[in-house]
């Protein structure tokens, strides 16, 4: 079973990467084989919009997206994890987001049964952070309701979240929560 994280923050020791950190450790730690992916240490181009999209067999961008929608679309599990940025996801996220449209224009989905979806913010946008990533989840996998697993807080320095026990625990849980639907649809 195979769960990737797909990490929206820059921060390598934010508070986001932290909680992905304890969400994979739990999933591990009941027998996931996991991987982050820190969008930022990777090229992942915005959308250049090419009108005939569909007619390509490849995308026209030569960057690190094809290899990461490969492993996206091959994971049992996905997590999908941001910072709050100006009320919405970063722009790593929505780039990756809108590299999306690609197999979109092809028919093509995540295998993923399980999605898990963090997000962490000062103290506004979550909501509206949730409705982009919502949105993207119902276009992007083919996955129940039951299976979609959300956790979300508070915290702004780096690293600050650990002392948010209530969030930590949330993720935990979350991490849990995957392989153990995962493992229940085998
Ligand atoms: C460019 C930028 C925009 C931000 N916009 C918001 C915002 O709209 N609402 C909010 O509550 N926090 C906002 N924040 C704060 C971050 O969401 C917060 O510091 C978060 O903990 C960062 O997570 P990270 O450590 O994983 O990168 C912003 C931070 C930055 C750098």
């Amino acid at each position: 079973m195979k769960l990737l994280a797909i990490v929206g923050s820059p921060r390598l020791k934010g508070n986001t990467n932290y909680l992905v950190d304890q969400a994979l450790g739990e999933a591990a730690r009941l027998g996931a084989q996991t991987e982050k992916l820190v969008l930022s240490q990777y090229e992942v181009n915005p959308c250049l919009g090419h009108k005939d999209c569909a007619s390509f067999d490849s995308c026209q961008q030569k960057d690190d997206a094809g290899w990461i929608l490969d492993r996206f679309c091959q994971a049992d599990g996905v997590i999908l994890a941001t910072p709050v940025y100006w009320y919405n996801v970063t722009a790593q996220m929505k780039a990756f987001i809108d590299r999306n449209y690609f197999l979109y224009k092809h028919d093509r989905k995540s295998q993923a049964r399980a999605v898990g979806v963090i997000v962490v913010a000062e103290m506004e946008g979550i909501e509206d952070t949730l409705h982009t990533l919502r949105q993207f989840v119902d276009w992007t996998f083919a996955v129940e309701e039951d299976r979609i697993f959300i956790a979300s807080g508070y915290a702004l320095r780096p690293g600050e979240v650990k002392n948010n026990l209530h969030l930590v625990e949330e993720v935990r849980k979350l991490g849990r929560q995957m392989v153990e639907s995962l493992k229940e649809g085998s």
